[in-house]
């Protein structure tokens, strides 16, 4: 086959939902289509349930299974599939924003009965800021939940997208029936329980006799409710989709493997092909004949006597060889890889050669840090992997003096990983861990001492956010830099940060200081 239709025939995208709205489930009806597993339950899950937020062995089980399930290839008619799996827990948000990088569509999952929750808002947020092409699934329909028209509305306004549902259900709960796909003009029936896939049944003119013999009571209100469908919601445009602009909406229910196949067959003939990437320097699209990618993700081993990791990249452009050398750009060094690896249906396998849209895993023994670009010697990096304020944040220090040196290294190599944010105080050197969520200093305390064997101890700081700021203007930023000189510290690239202890102490400085800009991602 050619690079092109390597190229052409390949779907990378990530499924992303607030927990418990049917992700997983949905992953798992997925990868049954495709033909990747057998059974159901073959996908475990990959969440940390709230229960186990102090359970050790849960989240080293968790990182097992997190490195099977980071990426998931599988072939549907004859399109090749790359599922990014992305973690359910939210403090492990910043590893979703990351993953969302390497993907070129989204499905966003949302509990019927729960609607829109503050997780999707966060991660929808993230893909409108790089207008990634989304699809909504609406889960669920089994059960009791809110209105279809209502939902939409919620759906608009929460996460600020335009809607367009392309398949329209017939009641909900006990009574629901099934759905109607506006765009195919096809009425698909739903049977509890039974777990066949339905055909959708042709339906020439909604106010036909078939219609009301499929559907009894219930139909007149479908012809009421397609009416005002198509009185209210725009046309599907798939350019529009594309351009992030309008996300289509589909009704099913994952459990049940309902509206899955639906949901797949039109992703597959809607969803975008590999699109190229920005990097500092240009451009790159995914035909070019050069190879180009970036690292996204870093996993540490899972045996604490090698500290070697695999890295995934995300291939950008070109075609990745086995035993090539490439050009890591940060560190100006040529690497080759003698086992990159590929995960199909769940297994890993060294792989020859991939094309872009893929993700390999590359064996690292510590070159890698997240953001890296490697290519065939061009000097760009790839952007769109920002660092966020962090939003709990503790001082780290050294509980075992003999191991000062294993701790600063542990200490970096996790934050390679993106595990958390490390600054240094400017003046009194000190270190700080900054995380989104209180779990990762648990796993940053037990990965140290099992993986390096150092010790840490965390001490209380009060710190409300931090901001990386910037001014053309020199004397402010002297006066900045001079008043506050013990709540400045350098982030791992060494750029400065502010350490704003309140909001207040944050306001005051915005109002102070008018040329200084601060920021709360890193990319600017
Ligand atoms: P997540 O990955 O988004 O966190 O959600 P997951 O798929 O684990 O689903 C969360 C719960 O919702 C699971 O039940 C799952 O069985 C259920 N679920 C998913 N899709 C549907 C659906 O279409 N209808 C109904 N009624 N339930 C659905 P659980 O009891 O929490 O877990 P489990 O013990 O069944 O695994």
């Amino acid at each position: 086959m050619s690079k092109l239709k390597e190229i052409q025939r390949r779907r990378t995208f990530a499924i992303i939902s607030h927990p418990d709205a049917g992700k997983t489930t949905l992953t798992e009806k997925l990868l049954l289509f495709g033909g990747a597993i057998q059974v159901a339950g073959a996908v475990k899950s990959n969440k940390i349930k709230k229960t186990a937020t102090s359970d050790w062995m849960e989240i080293e089980r968790q990182r097992g299974i997190s490195v099977a399930t980071s990426v998931m290839g599988f072939e549907y008619r004859d399109i090749k599939i790359n599922i990014l799996d992305t973690p359910g827990h939210q403090d492990f948000q910043e590893d979703t924003f990351r993953t969302l990088t390497a993907a070129d569509s989204v499905v966003v999952v949302i509990d019927v009965a729960k609607g829109v929750e503050p997780q999707t808002e966060k991660l929808v947020k993230v893909c409108r800021m790089r207008n990634i092409p989304i699809i909504v699934f609406i889960n669920k329909m089994d059960r009791p939940g809110k209105d279809a028209f209502e939902l939409l509305d919620e759906i608009e306004q929460k996460l600020f997208l335009r809607v367009t549902p392309l398949s329209w259900p017939i009641n909900m709960g006990p009574a629901f029936k099934g759905v109607y796909n506006n765009f195919s003009n096809s009425l698909t029936l739903f049977t509890p329980g039974k777990q066949v896939i339905e055909e959708g049944i042709e339906i020439n003119d909604l106010q036909d006799k078939t219609v009301d013999e499929y559907l009894g009571d219930d139909a007149d209100q479908l012809r009421e409710d397609i009416e005002l469908v198509d009185g209210v919601y725009p046309e599907f445009e798939v350019d529009k989709y594309l351009d992030g602009k309008l996300s289509p909406v589909f009704f099913g229910s994952a459990l049940n493997n309902f509206g899955v196949k639906e949901l797949l067959d039109n992703f597959i003939q809607i969803a975008p092909p590999p699109i190229g990437r920005n990097s500092d320097t240009r451009q790159v699209v995914p035909e070019e004949d050069q190879f180009s990618g970036f690292v996204f993700k870093i996993h540490a081993n899972m045996d604490p006597n090698h500290r070697d990791r695999i890295a995934f990249v995300r291939i950008v452009s070109g075609t990745f060889k086995r035993n090539t050398y490439y050009h890591h750009v940060r560190l100006d060094r040529k690497l080759k890889f003698a086992s990159p690896t590929a995960f199909m249906a769940q297994k890993k396998s060294i792989v020859d050669e991939m094309y872009p849209g893929d993700i390999v895993g590359l064996h690292d023994t510590g070159n890698f840090k997240i953001g890296d670009t490697i290519t065939e010697g061009e000097l760009l990096n790839y952007r769109g992997i920002p660092s966020f304020s962090p939003e709990l944040f503790k001082y780290v220090e050294n509980a075992s003096p003999l191991k000062a040196k294993q701790l600063a290294k542990g200490i970096d190599q996790l934050m390679d990983e993106g595990v958390a944010q490390l600054f240094t105080g400017k003046h009194t050197g000190r270190k700080i861990i900054g995380t989104v969520g209180a779990l990762q200093f648990e796993v940053i305390q037990y990965r140290l001492e099992h993986e390096y064997g150092a010790k840490c101890r965390y001490e209380h700081i009060t710190l409300y956010k931090t901001a990386w700021f910037r001014s053309t203007n020199e004397a402010q930023l002297k006066d900045f830099r001079a008043r506050k000189a013990n709540q400045i510290a350098l982030d791992k690239e060494g750029r400065e940060v502010f350490l704003a202890d309140s909001q207040f102490s944050l306001q005051m400085a915005q109002q102070k200081y008018t040329d200084i800009e601060f920021f709360f991602t890193s990319e600017f």
